[in-house]
């Protein structure tokens, strides 16, 4: 590993950051199924390239999907529906991705939640690891996990919660992106999105800003 440790080396830091989460990608044995589908191992432009959105989560009054500011556990949420993150260049910012069912609704609750956060624009760039806005860097901007996790805010329901850290780069500007999620339950065929796992989409905006 001598070379390969020498060339990691002398990589920019942004482009180590999308190397590693390449291979982590490349070393999850159902890479080509999960998040990381959407532009990264292909140019599909969201989950609904492969998967259906026919499940039973469709009730807005019973979805949840926050991002919360790990240190203050405030909502990012902006009147207008969209997510706002705001850091001075440099800084670490950790926020929380909160994805899942009110306990008052009726019906099956998810299983599994995925989610990806990504540039649109930069799906279709092949010359591009990464598909984050440009200049900003991220530690996990995909995940797929079991629900269980609690949040005070939502107490009782069945969500997924898990922390991503983000960091302005010296060339990052204000960029918007996008946040894919799906609410899933049951096992999915091999080879085959639109079998054996219930699923619905949804999309929210979130702005990056450079404060
Ligand atoms: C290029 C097609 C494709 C895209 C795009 C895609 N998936 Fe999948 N996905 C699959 C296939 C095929 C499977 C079935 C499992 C397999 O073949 O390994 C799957 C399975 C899954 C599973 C279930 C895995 C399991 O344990 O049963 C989840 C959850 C999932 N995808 C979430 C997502 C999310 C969220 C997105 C969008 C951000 C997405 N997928 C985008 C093709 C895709």
């Amino acid at each position: 590993m001598r070379t390969f440790g020498h060339s990691f080396r002398s990589l920019t830091v942004a482009a180590r950051y999308a190397l590693l989460a390449l291979l982590a990608v490349m070393s999850a044995p159902v890479a080509l199924a999960y998040p990381p589908a959407v532009g990264i191992l292909g140019p599909a432009r969201n989950c609904l390239s492969c998967h259906s959105s026919d499940g039973p989560w469709k009730d807005p009054a019973g979805l949840i999907i926050d991002i919360l500011d790990k240190s203050s556990g405030k909502s990012l949420r902006q009147g207008d529906g969209t997510f706002l993150i705001s850091a001075r260049r440099g800084e670490l910012k950790t926020v929380v991705t909160v994805i899942g069912w009110r306990a008052a609704k009726e019906g099956p609750s998810p299983y599994r939640n995925a989610w990806l956060y990504v540039d649109p624009k930069r799906i279709p760039d092949p010359g591009s690891l990464n598909k984050f806005a440009p200049g900003w860097m991220v530690n996990l901007p995909m995940s797929c996990r079991i629900v269980g996790d609690a949040v005070e805010a939502y107490a009782g329901a069945q969500l997924t919660a898990l922390p991503m850290t983000l960091r302005a780069g010296d060339d990052a500007s204000d960029a918007e992106i996008e946040l894919q999620v799906m609410l899933t339950r049951g096992d999915s065929v091999k080879g085959d999105a639109k079998k054996g796992m219930a699923g619905n989409y949804f999309e929210r905006r979130v702005r990056l800003k450079v404060e």
